[in-house]
């Protein structure tokens, strides 16, 4: 059925970039009668099965929101498993990411992240820095406010040194304050577990993002969902405040 499913979809017609609100691995745990964690290692296999999706469909930029600002709220326990499993993740999967040319980045306050964190993810930040394939970028202690507040920060910064004044203030520019800046928006977000909701996720950069809301659980979210969502994504006409006439 994968493989009937990505012979479906339009090689011309791929997203740049893809977003991925990873959700449900608690309830999933909880429906195997498991630990929350459980369902978070789970959760690991289908991070492998998205990023092998994008990169067989030439998906350029693949963003995961794998920890928000609101997650620290969360029960120590379930933080410092997540930490440690993101960790163990990154030791096991560097080389075989290396390997096929996978280039890994991070969004998001990493300097609030465990030592252990920001040292492994660094290490294999930098050995992946020049390659050429497909970009995931991890939203790690990331939320859509939190990055505009940040860009806004610096901004007001800049305007104090006298570098830029409000006439200098366009898109284009609070774009080039944004972590994402080197990346184009995401055509596509796609949420699982049943939830539509945008929970703080890149907020500036998804104005005119497809929204793709799943029942799925994460864990179970293979290849053949990721294809499935793409599928629907070719089906849709962006118009972009444009009239159905304009584009076509
Ligand atoms: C949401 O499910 C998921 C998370 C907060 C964490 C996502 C992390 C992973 C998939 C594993 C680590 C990732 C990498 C990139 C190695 P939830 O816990 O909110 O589920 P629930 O809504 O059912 O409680």
């Amino acid at each position: 059925m994968t493989q009937e499913l990505s012979q479906q979809i339009e090689p011309n017609n791929i997203p740049k970039h893809v977003a991925i609100i990873m959700d449900g691995n608690g309830r999933w745990a909880e429906n195997h009668g498991q630990m929350r964690v459980y369902g978070h290692m789970n959760g690991v296999d289908s991070v492998r099965e998205a990023l092998e999706a994008a990169t067989e469909l030439k998906v350029k930029h693949l963003t995961l929101y794998a920890f928000s600002t609101e997650n620290w709220n969360r029960p120590k326990e379930e933080v410092d498993a997540l930490m440690e499993l993101l960790v163990d993740t990154i030791l096991k999967e560097i080389d075989k990411l290396h390997k096929n040319d996978v280039k890994l980045s991070a969004i998001g306050a990493l300097n609030s992240l465990p030592n252990s964190c920001q040292t492994t993810l660094q290490t294999a930040i930098d050995k992946t820095k020049n390659n050429q394939g497909t970009n995931l970028i991890l939203a790690l202690s990331y939320s859509g406010r939190w990055e505009i507040k940040e860009a806004i920060k610096s901004i007001v910064d800049d305007a104090t040194k006298g570098t830029l004044t409000s006439d200098d203030i366009n898109e284009e520019l609070i774009t080039s304050y944004m972590q994402l800046n080197n990346v184009p928006d995401p055509e596509l977000m796609i949420r699982t577990s049943g939830e539509s909701r945008i929970s703080n996720f890149l907020l500036w950069q998804i104005a005119y993002s497809e929204l793709y809301f799943t029942e799925t659980l994460w864990p179970d979210f293979k290849k053949a969902d990721f294809f499935k969502a793409i599928l629907a994504y070719q089906k849709r006409e962006r118009r972009f405040g444009l009239v159905s006439k304009q584009i076509k």
